[in-house]
């Protein structure tokens, strides 16, 4: 039986609704949509379609509930490893996976029809898709030689989904206009807050076989860190290391104005006070992911509102350390967040082109149609931004060529630390000083007994 769809991309009326699509879902039957419009972005894939209407495997997995973790029992299980201990955590690994990608997917079939179908929204999905189907299917795990071969499986599949971000980026962006403020942008948090969460499953459990294999073969075993954890993280030693690759490498600042100002007083100084020797237990990618963007924004603001002057104010992070909590205050002086787009500071975590005007803007949704297709797809880490740039200029590849490299303005880095921030049950707040500056507040628990998020 051939169906005949024809998708207005336009009212919001005549959007098909996953109601009705569950409705028909005809066995056997191949699904033909046809766009109306010229120059229609989401050319649908039958398979896509065919994937969309066949649901009941994922309802079997989305009906589970995620079974979450706090920080404190991913160190305490990881910490007396063994060859049972590690067999359980590659098997609970790949079981959880495929219950968190079906809440996803399911997720994604809530959208209205014009959503899914939308450039980058459509790439999501079948990378997801494709990635449940695997896990589904993926036998359960008995050796530790089908241990290393699971572990070569989760590598590809991080390395595959490294353009999911940019893509969904693309694709909510552009379906701004289709769904209200609040909708979108909490479909958004979920899935940003999912996936960080599979990949800190994933990750976890590939360096914890890392660390075992060494082990076993009469290799050091690691003092600082748990599989991604580390034990005993120095806050101002993370600082410090964001502070000092930006400095190296300028970012967001147009080449013609870098050029046009005396190298050594491009970049503000940082300086870092307060409970200097402040360590606990975290994930190092994550804070240095946050401080980076953070600290990232704040270089730009101040090179960009003192550009007359030879000598930066600097950008001082103020480390505290609480009861529960570990803070860091960044301060600086770039004048503040408003501008004619953005009323509010949280807004620069919206996607919705209401709460954040720029969502819409050709230039932005330009520089994520390059990351999203590009090789690399987008770096989730500091260190992995660092070895794409040292690579990138030994293979002599362009700047474009390196994905995020020189940072086209995504609007990415400030949505994805408020996730990362969150994701343990912290928190980011932006404080506009309007014309002066900008102060930022991250908050991490450092006692580690924080759930994830709710939304895995
Ligand atoms: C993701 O990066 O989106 C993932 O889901 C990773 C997982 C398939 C290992």
């Amino acid at each position: 039986m051939h169906l005949k769809l024809a998708l207005n991309n336009g009212a919001s009326s005549s959007l098909f609704s996953p109601s009705s699509s569950a409705r028909m879902m005809l066995a056997g039957s191949s699904v033909r949509i046809l766009p109306r419009r010229a120059g229609y972005a989401g050319a649908y894939s039958i398979s896509t379609a065919v994937q969309f209407y066949q649901n009941r495997q994922l309802e079997l997995y989305a009906a589970k509930e995620a079974q979450r973790l706090t920080l404190r029992q991913l160190v305490f299980f990881g910490r007396c490893m063994n060859d049972e201990r590690l067999i359980k955590s590659a098997n609970y690994v790949r079981t959880e996976l495929s219950v968190r990608i079906a809440h996803r997917l399911r997720d994604m079939q809530s959208l209205p029809y014009v959503v899914v179908n939308q450039e980058g929204v459509t790439k999501v999905y079948e990378l997801y898709w494709t990635a449940f189907d695997k896990f589904r299917r993926y036998p359960p795990i008995n050796t530790l030689a089908e241990n290393d071969a699971f572990c070569v499986f989760l590598r590809n599949l991080l390395d595959e989904h490294k353009t999911a971000i940019p893509n969904l980026s693309l694709g909510l962006s552009l379906s701004s206009p289709y769904l209200a403020p609040d909708r979108l942008d909490s479909f958004m948090r979920r899935m940003l807050s999912s996936r960080i969460s599979r990949r800190v499953l994933a990750e976890h459990h590939i360096a914890l076989s890392k660390s075992a294999s060494l082990k076993r073969n009469g290799g050091p075993s690691s003092q600082d860190h748990v599989g991604i954890i580390y034990t005993g993280l120095g806050v101002k030693d993370s600082i410090d290391k964001c502070a000092r690759i930006l400095r190296k490498r300028p970012h967001n600042i147009d080449q013609d104005f870098v050029e046009s100002v005396e190298s050594d007083a491009l970049w503000s100084d940082v300086i870092v006070d307060g409970h200097v020797d402040t360590t606990f237990p975290y994930i190092r990618e994550h804070l240095e992911y946050i401080v980076f963007e953070l600290l990232k924004n704040s270089f730009r603001a101040t090179r960009i509102k003192h550009s007359n002057v030879h000598q930066l104010p600097p950008i001082r992070a103020t480390v505290v350390a609480g009861k529960n909590d570990v803070c860091i205050r960044i301060s600086d002086q770039g004048g503040g967040l408003l501008t004619p787009e953005i009323k509010s500071p949280s807004d620069l975590f919206s996607f919705s082109h209401i709460r954040n005007a720029t969502r819409l803007e050709d230039a932005r949704l330009g520089a994520l149609r390059t990351v999203s297709s590009s090789r690399r797809g987008m770096t989730a880490t500091v260190d992995e931004q660092i070895s794409n740039w040292q690579q990138a200029k030994q293979n002599d590849e362009s700047e474009e060529d390196i994905g995020d490299g020189p940072h086209p303005r995504l609007g990415i880095g400030l949505p994805m630390s408020n996730t990362f921030a969150t994701y343990f049950g912290g928190s980011l707040e932006l404080v506009s000083l309007d014309g002066y500056g900008t102060d930022v507040y991250l908050r991490l628990p450092k006692l580690g007994t924080n759930l994830e998020g709710i939304e895995v």
